[in-house]
Formats: C-alpha cells, sequence, structure tokens
C-alpha cells in the first residue's frame, strides 16, 4: 500500500492544545488582538528549540483560547484534521488549567462546550472523541489536587480518562499521587507522561506510585531491561509518539528509535502524533514512516490499534465497534 492516509486508525496520545493549526491560533489571535510574537517562524510553524521552550510557546498560543466556544471551536478543528488522516478513534488531552483554571463551574461550561464539539464533529466524519483532563506537572501537586477534583466531579459522558504532562522533570511522580487516586476513585482511567524527556528512573516511580494502566512516551525504559519485564508484566500501554521524539531529538531517527526493541520485548505499543503541527507530523506520515522505514504492513498497524482500543478508556459497546475495524489480516 503506498498511500497510508485512509486506512482506519485509533490515537490514544494527542493534546488538544498542542494539535491546534497555527492558523487557527492566528486567526483568533487577531479576533481578540493578542500578540503572538516569538509564537510563529518566518514560515507560520510553531517556534521552539527544546522542550522547555516548546512548553513555553505551547502556554503561548494557549493564551489565546479563552472561552468555552473557543475550545469548542478547536475540538471541530483537531477532530476534522485527525478524521483527514482515517482517525476513527481518539483521545483528547485537555487540560482544565486553561478552562477555568480549576473553577468547577467554569469547567462544566468548557466540557459541555468541546462535548458539543465532539458531537458535531462525529455527526459530520464518524469520528469517535473521548476526553483526558491533565494536570500540568510543573504547576505543581497542589494545583493537580484542585484539578482532579474537578476531573472526578465532571467523571462522565465524554470524559473518561485522567492524565499528568508538562515538565517530567519537575518533582516526583509521589508527589501526585493524591490527585491521581482521586481521578482513579471516580472511575477515570488513567495514564501519565513518563520515560519521555526522564529515563528509566521516572517510568519506575510512576509506576511505583500512580495507579496508571498506560504510560505516555514510556520509551527511555528501553534503557533499563528489567523495567521492560516489569512493564510486560503489569501489561501497561505504552502511548508511543515516534515523531515527537524524534522532532525532540531524543532519537535521531526511526531507526535509532526503541518502539521495535520494546515491541520485540513484548511491551503493549500504540502509535500516536502528540502535538502534531509542533513536532512536523499527523497520522499519516507515522504510518508512512513506520512503513517506509520499519517495513511496517497492514497486519502490524492492526495490532497496534488492537491494543490501542483494548486499552482505550471508552464504554465496552465502542471499544467492540472499533475494533471490528481491526480484525482480520
Ligand atoms: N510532553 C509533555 N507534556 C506535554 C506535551 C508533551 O509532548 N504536550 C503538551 N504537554
Ligand atoms: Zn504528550
Amino acid at each position: 500500500m503506498n498511500d497510508w492516509r485512509d486506512i482506519a486508525k485509533t490515537e490514544i496520545h494527542l493534546h488538544l492544545e498542542g494539535a491546534a493549526p497555527p492558523d487557527f491560533i492566528r486567526q483568533l489571535a487577531s479576533e481578540k488582538k493578542i500578540d503572538m510574537t516569538g509564537v510563529f517562524d518566518a514560515d507560520g510553524n510553531y517556534q521552539w528549540v527544546d522542550f522547555v521552550d516548546f512548553l513555553k510557546t505551547y502556554e503561548r498560543a494557549c493564551e489565546v483560547l479563552k472561552t468555552p466556544e473557543d475550545f469548542k471551536r478547536l475540538v471541530e478543528a483537531v477532530l476534522a484534521e485527525s478524521a483527514s488522516h482515517g482517525v476513527v478513534y481518539t483521545e483528547l488531552f485537555l487540560a482544565p488549567d486553561f478552562c477555568g483554571g480549576g473553577d468547577l463551574i467554569a469547567w462544566k461550561e468548557y466540557l459541555a462546550a468541546m462535548s458539543e464539539g465532539a458531537v458535531a464533529a462525529k455527526n459530520a466524519s464518524g469520528i469517535e472523541a473521548r476526553f483526558i483532563a491533565t494536570c500540568v506537572r510543573h504547576m505543581g501537586a497542589d494545583q493537580a489536587k484542585i484539578t482532579s477534583k474537578v476531573a472526578a466531579e465532571t467523571a462522565s459522558g465524554l470524559l473518561t480518562g485522567w492524565g499528568m504532562g508538562g515538565d517530567e522533570a519537575f518533582g516526583n511522580a509521589a508527589d501526585f499521587s493524591y490527585a491521581f487516586e482521586q481521578a482513579a476513585e471516580s472511575g477515570l482511567g488513567i495514564t501519565s507522561h513518563a520515560g519521555e524527556v526522564c529515563g528509566p528512573d521516572s517510568v519506575r516511580e510512576t509506576l511505583d506510585s500512580l495507579p496508571v494502566s498506560r504510560i505516555g512516551h514510556g520509551v527511555r525504559a528501553i534503557d533499563d531491561p528489567e523495567l521492560v519485564r516489569m512493564i510486560v508484566e503489569k501489561n501497561i500501554v505504552l502511548e508511543v509518539n515516534p515523531g515527537s521524539n524524534i522532532s525532540l531529538s531524543l532519537f535521531k531517527d526511526l531507526k535509532l528509535h526503541p518502539i521495535s526493541a520494546l515491541r520485540d520485548a513484548g511491551v503493549k505499543i500504540t502509535v500516536s502524533t502528540d502535538d502534531p503541527p509542533y513536532f512536523h507530523t499527523d497520522m499519516t506520515a507515522e504510518y508512512t514512516n513506520l512503513h517506509q522505514e520499519l517495513g511496517w504492513e497492514i497486519s502490524d498497524f492492526n495490532a497496534i490499534n488492537q491494543t490501542a482500543m483494548q486499552a482505550a478508556f471508552c464504554d465496552e459497546i465502542t471499544r467492540s465497534k472499533i475494533l471490528k475495524k481491526f480484525e482480520g489480516a
């Protein structure tokens, strides 16, 4: 197959704000007269030099996202883009911190608006979406408790997960256990970024102290064979984002990326894009590169999509409906 755009795909690691097309952010900035100097490069792409700078640009771009209506428009735009790459099921990370700062009444309005956006997108293209509320690690554990409380109190409908992004080097995973337990008790599925910019110890600490069934990235676990065995034994699914990792220079190219080694060791892996316009990628590019550089075929893609749906934070009817698309071959 030469064109990987049209084949059905799932994605379980996509940041809503990080998926905002640059034109979308520029449009809102001009409507609201917000200065975006330094956010974009001469070609109009997001501009950053390293991971910490990426997070800064990300937060600057988020300044234009103010009202529930802005977030509804963003959800529709992002899901339309995903559907155009064959994505049939996706999970979007979204941060309550950018949607009312942890205020429950405000958050409910944002969540209702984003849910309307997802319903409109589903009516337009058929794409199924679920939301994973995330705390921002470098905002600290006290703020995470506030955001997990609002997430726990609104755990229903499309809000099915809880997670953590932000600067992995900030604090210890254990600092966030209260926030994570609170979210888990409400029935939300649980994931956390770890083993992206920090090494295996960060993954180990996350597995030891947070009730996760999935890890965002986790790829740096490859440096610790004992940890890789633990990931397999605990049945933890990795949300791998190869293009993101290469763009952030964690690995030089796909041949040097640990996705194959992890898979060969028996780790359950999936493939997503993380923050596609920041990292100059999309789901078609991810599949095309895996095919061209690692020789992946439709059976390999069916396998990762089955893994993703088995680990998806959704109801059983949706899970079996989407799983059917990846049976056979
Ligand atoms: N890593 C960690 N935190 C994030 C990211 C990411 O790629 N995108 C948005 N928050
Ligand atoms: Zn991420």
